[in-house]
């Protein structure tokens, strides 16, 4: 489970610090690249020269290398990771991250990363049952971080209680148990739509939308890293992404995504249609630009586009599924089930674009989702990749 995973291991001023070898140890036998980010505290009590050795990478400490001035990012360290785990992490440093209080590399690196971080409080009985620790715990789970309970027993201090790290075996017993729940889409293969279509009406001139394919990029994503093969057919965005478990397929037009999705869906278990097609074209694009006229007005003859979700829903198989989307102004929940029964599909998310901060070329979205027997449930305003998440669930409890 742990093969290839990219950690980000952070240590901290603790005596429980020398654990931080031991972790090491087992994640590098499982295959996992361990990216070590000490504070100055931690440095007390561990030398980098012993977790570098073991990590086979230079540890890091400082904002810039002391010998040529080069700068630690920060940034692309927190992008890098697929998790952050702060073993053993002390009141102070818990105290930071709670309070956003970047005065060493490795909170800046927990502000950056966007990975799930995993934190391991080691302290005295007397630290962690403070209120002040507690409610910082209290912050820290709020913010999605995952607290390793520590465990009772005998501390430095020689009392005995709860505030003892968690075993290095234990919290890689938890990491190991996140990412195979984390790829419970191992084996699928998903197909998904994006951004929107461009109806060429001449060389230099065309229809379509303000679809910006944010969402379904985001739903790719989740997708991959939950073990999918994704098939991502893209329409013209800015959108980048990169995962060995993404085939991109870049379009332009409807037509050109139909051919794609259609080629690609029969042996997909699932398809996700998020792209927002345009529902025409022009009937005869120009070969050559169209010349301002002197006067007169002009007019584009204009005929459907295929319905790529309704053309899936004809073909779709009882083993293979179909989400779709809907982007209404009025009358949303009647027109998202006219649209769910009319594309076959097994359920529609809905935005309404009345919501604030909902739709198109927005990071945040808010839906409804809507299943085949009319249940409808309702979310809170989320970021896209939250909302991502959200609707691979749903699609997880029907593919599994
Ligand atoms: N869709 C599609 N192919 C099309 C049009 C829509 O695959 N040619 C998909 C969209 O990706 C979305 C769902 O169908 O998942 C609903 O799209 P929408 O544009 O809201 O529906 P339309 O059928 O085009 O209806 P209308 O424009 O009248 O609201």
């Amino acid at each position: 489970m742990l093969k290839g995973k990219n950690i980000i291991l952070g240590v901290t001023g603790s005596i429980a610090a020398y654990k931080a070898a031991y972790l090491i140890r087992g994640l590098v036998k499982r295959g996992a690249k361990v990216q070590v980010v000490i504070t100055p505290a931690g440095k007390e009590f561990i030398t980098p020269l012993t977790l570098s050795t073991l990590s086979g990478a230079p540890v890091i400490s400082e904002f810039f290398s002391n010998r040529d001035g080069t700068w630690n990012s920060h940034v692309d360290l927190g992008l890098w990771a697929d998790a952050m785990l702060i073993a053993p992490a002390t009141a102070a440093t818990i105290g930071k991250m709670a309070n956003g209080i970047a005065d060493n590399m490795l909170i800046t690196t927990y502000l950056s990363c966007k990975a799930p971080v995993f934190v391991a409080p080691a302290m005295d009985l007397d630290m962690f049952a403070h209120p002040s620790t507690q409610q910082n715990l209290e912050r820290l789970r709020g913010f999605g971080n995952r607290i390793i309970e520590p465990a009772e027993g005998e501390l430095a201090s020689h009392l005995t209680g709860k505030g003892r790290m968690e075993e290095p075996e234990n919290i890689i017993r938890i990491l190991e148990h996140f990412f195979k729940e984390k790829e419970d889409l191992q084996k699928k293969k998903i197909v998904i739509t994006a951004g929107p279509t461009y109806e060429k009406i001449d060389p230099v001139r065309f229809i379509g939308n303000y679809s910006s394919g944010k969402m379904g990029f985001a739903l790719a994503k989740v997708c991959a890293e939950r073990g999918a093969e994704v098939i991502l057919i893209a329409g013209p965005v800015a959108e980048l992404i990169s995962h060995p478990n993404i085939t991109r397929v870049d379009v332009e037009s409807a037509d050109q995504m139909y051919e794609a999705a259609m080629a690609t869906f029969p042996d997909a278990n699932a398809a996700i249609l998020c792209a927002a097609v345009a529902d025409y074209k022009p009937i005869h694009p120009r070969e050559e630009k169209i010349k301002r006229e002197v006067s007169g007005e002009l007019s584009l003859q204009l005929t459907p586009n295929k319905d790529i979700a309704a053309s899936l829903g004809a073909i779709k198989k009882d083993n293979q599924f179909l989400v779709g989307f809907a982007l209404e102004t009025n009358n949303e929940e009647v027109h998202a089930i006219d649209k769910l029964k009319r594309k076959n599909l097994d359920f529609i998310v809905l935005n309404s674009l009345r919501e604030k901060g909902a739709g198109f070329r927005y990071d945040t979205n808010k839906i409804s989702v809507i299943d085949k027997d009319g249940a409808v449930s309702h979310y809170p305003l989320k970021t896209k990749q939250e909302v991502a998440s959200d609707i691979v669930d749903k699609l997880a409890t029907l593919l599994l």
